[in-house]
């Protein structure tokens, strides 16, 4: 499984070297502040989890990393330099690679066909009849074979795949594509026990090769499992920011589950 990863990964790399340093980031859609004062840094070899209840901001920050939203207040540096991106496609060439939350797959198209989506490999002056089809088969069954996914045929539709193994197809193709910073929103939360435990292990793989993986869920126990770093988002802000070291798994859910707010709950509603 670590194969395809140490092949891929930056070599040069060396576990804790910022790639991604956010300070006093905020964004404002209009007059909708979604976003403010966010710190947040990047390590390689490292899982930095983001948690919040839903409209919390969480989806708003990854977009700013991965170039589909220019932040509006602080600084964001990449591999230390001070940068905003104008598109995705820049953040990309940055090594930084997007999972979304609503899966950017074609559902009827072939798997090998979405892995190389957007990067076909062609030969020649013709793209469609240039096509290396072949190889491009081969490298997609191999891929995803070196990393435990077994795929009947990888010329069926990706849309008969579980939702845990599209999750992880998504994944080893940033990985192949020369990912350093690979961005997942929310990658278990539509799956069951058994298929969060493999993109879990996918996720703790990527940061085991080296890259920096920025994990965000609602989920204190699967960031618990994976991550080094944890900051939670409430109403747009950092209600809570510590290393591994400094919080334990009953404190991260207690601050998830809002302790105030479901005492208040409870006594609204009386039992
Ligand atoms: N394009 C947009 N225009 C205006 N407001 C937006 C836009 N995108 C997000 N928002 C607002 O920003 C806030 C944060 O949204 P965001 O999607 O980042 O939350 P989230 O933490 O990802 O939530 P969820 O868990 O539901 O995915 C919300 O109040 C949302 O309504
Ligand atoms: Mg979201």
């Amino acid at each position: 499984m670590t194969d395809t990863l140490a092949n891929h990964a930056d070599g040069g790399l060396r576990r804790g070297e910022p790639l991604i340093e956010m300070a006093g980031v905020g964004k404002a859609y209009g007059a909708v502040r979604a976003l403010r004062g966010i710190d947040l840094r990047v390590g390689a070899g490292e899982v930095t989890c983001v948690l919040g209840d839903n409209g919390a901001g969480k989806s708003t920050l990854i977009k700013i990393m991965s170039g589909l939203h220019p932040h509006t207040e602080g600084t964001l540096k990449v591999d230390g330099r001070e940068t905003t991106f104008a598109s995705p496609r820049e953040a990309l060439s940055h090594g930084i690679a997007t999972v979304y939350q609503d899966l950017a797959v074609v559902p009827l198209m072939e798997v090998w066909r979405n892995f190389f989506l957007g990067a076909e490999l062609t030969a020649g002056r013709f793209p469609l009849a240039g096509l290396r089809i072949r190889e491009m088969r081969r490298i997609a069954d191999e891929e995803l074979r070196k990393m435990g996914i077994v795929v009947n045929d990888i010329n069926q539709p990706i849309g008969t795949l579980s939702g845990g193994q599209r999750q992880c197809v998504a994944i080893a193709r940033a990985v192949y594509f020369g990912a350093r910073v690979l961005i997942l929103d929310e990658p278990t939360a539509a799956l069951g026990v058994k298929q969060s435990g493999v993109v879990l292990r996918y996720v703790a793989a990527a940061r085991d090769a080296g890259l920096g993986v920025v994990f965000i869920t609602h989920n204190p126990h699967h960031a618990y499992l994976v991550g080094d770093h944890f900051i939670i988002l409430k109403l747009g802000a950092t209600v809570l920011d510590r290393a591994r070291a400094e919080v334990s798994l009953d404190e991260l859910t207690a601050q998830m589950a809002g302790g105030d707010e479901l005492a208040e709950l409870s006594h609204e509603l009386g039992r």
